[in-house]
């Protein structure tokens, strides 16, 4: 159970409800072949380029350093995804960009496995 301002709690599960609607936009433009869409949606809401839109600096430092890295995890992941929904634009590779979008799902379900907030 981690401690949060109450400013801070209702932000952050704002943001993480963000992350839901990102995550079934994803699918869906994955879904109709629009790999660049995809791709923008992740590096922008979810990836590292997500990071000052979503005040992390400011909810960072309320966090555990094991919550921090489940955090940078997924950002991490969300970049990496890009960049492979990227490359498909050119390649068409459906199954590759799903395999890097499990990864993305896995980091939110391994941080909400370890952390709740308070
Ligand atoms: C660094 C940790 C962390 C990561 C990574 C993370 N979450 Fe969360 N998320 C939380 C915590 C903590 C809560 C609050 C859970 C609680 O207190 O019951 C939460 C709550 C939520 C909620 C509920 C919001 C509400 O209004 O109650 C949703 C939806 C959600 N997360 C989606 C996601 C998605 C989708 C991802 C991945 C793209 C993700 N989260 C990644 C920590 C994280």
């Amino acid at each position: 159970m981690v401690r949060f301002p109450e400013m801070m709690r209702t932000h952050t599960l704002a943001n993480m409800r963000d992350h839901l609607l990102a995550l079934a936009e994803i699918q869906d433009h994955l879904a109709r072949g629009a790999f660049d869409k995809a791709s923008d949606i992740a590096e922008q809401r979810l990836g590292m380029s997500s990071l000052s839109l979503h005040g992390a600096h400011d909810v960072a430092k309320f966090m555990p350093q094991g919550m921090q890295a489940a955090g940078t995890a997924m950002h991490r992941s969300a970049s990496q995804f890009a960049i492979v929904a990227k490359d498909a634009s050119v390649t068409g590779d459906l199954k590759g960009s799903l395999a890097a979008l499990a990864r993305v799902t896995q980091t939110c379900v391994a941080c909400h496995a370890a952390y709740r907030i308070q």
